[in-house]
């Protein structure tokens, strides 16, 4: 056993980034300790660190390697001045054009934030008193999130304040109370009206090209990711993100984050709101 703690950190961070642009900064030492530690743990390798982090330079693991470090905090209606922006502006001006409203959450999470798009859509649908024709597409590189996603079954505390007022959880949710050891939990399961409006696929953001055609979307959200990402590699994501959206459509954005590059290609229409006004070429 020839190597340092900080070896085994480097290493990690090295492969980490190798495989998802993620870059771990100095202060993470004690998570990657962790995390590493548990996913030792959970995969019931018998070897020690350096020989498990090996295996995942070879192409072993490489999917509970990811899982295990990507942060997921998420909650329904995160930053809800968006889902807002979304339901007073954004929608009804793609109504007005008449054609279907194409969506994508570039960073879903356990689906907190495409339940909510969806759950904005439906209400802006019987707003105006209008059938739309929707669809959203929910990308994640974490495959246990992504399932969970697309499970949509959430515990719900009466206290929360996920919610908005002007969303009844029980129009999108039925309600299952569970007893437990602790007592009672409230779960509540997304409707099948809400699951099928979203396509919940796997996809790393870090990709060199993303599938999806030139201009698809309509509105894209791109939040709380590209944190984790070096300045360069976020406007690389950032450039990518932007060539599927089209001219007219709206990016959102996470409360630390901005368009870095693209900012003389946008037009900034609220609290990390842009709309694009022109390609990049
Ligand atoms: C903190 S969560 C944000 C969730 C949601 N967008 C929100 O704002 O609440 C960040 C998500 O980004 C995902 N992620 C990290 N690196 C990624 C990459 N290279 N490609 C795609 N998703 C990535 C993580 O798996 C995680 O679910």
């Amino acid at each position: 056993m020839n190597y340092t703690t900080d070896d085994i950190h480097n290493k990690v961070k090295k492969l980490l980034y190798g495989l998802t642009g993620i870059t771990l900064a100095d202060n993470k030492d004690i998570m990657i300790s962790n995390r590493i530690e548990k996913l030792k743990r959970d995969s019931k390798f018998k070897g020690d660190i350096m020989e498990l982090l090996q295996l995942i330079e070879e192409g072993s693991y490489v999917t509970d390697f990811i899982n295990s470090f990507t942060t997921n905090k998420t909650h329904f209606f995160r930053e809800d001045f968006h889902f807002l922006d979304l339901k007073n502006r954004a929608i009804p001006e793609l109504v007005k054009s008449g054609n279907n409203i194409s969506m994508y959450c570039s960073a879903s999470s356990t689906g907190e934030e495409p339940y909510s798009m969806a759950m904005t859509l439906l209400e802006t649908q019987e707003e105006l008193g209008k059938r739309l024709n929707a669809s959203i597409i929910a990308t994640d590189i974490d495959t246990n999130v992504l399932q969970y996603a697309a499970n949509g079954v959430y515990r719900y505390s009466k206290s929360s304040k996920e919610f908005p007022s002007w969303i009844k959880p029980p129009k999108y949710f039925k309600k299952r109370v569970q007893k437990n050891l602790s007592g009672e939990e409230i779960l509540i399961k997304v409707k099948d009206e809400l699951k099928k409006m979203i396509s919940f696929q796997v996809m790393n953001l870090n990709d060199s090209s993303y599938p999806f055609s030139k201009n698809q979307f309509d509105i894209v959200f791109c939040r709380n990711v590209l944190i984790y990402f070096s300045s360069e590699d976020q406007n690389k994501i950032l450039k990518k993100l932007f060539s599927h959206l089209k001219i007219g459509g709206t990016l959102y954005l996470g409360h630390s984050e901005n368009p870095q590059d693209l900012v003389n290609y946008v037009k900034r229409v609220g609290q990390n709101i842009f709309i694009k006004e022109k390609e990049i070429f």
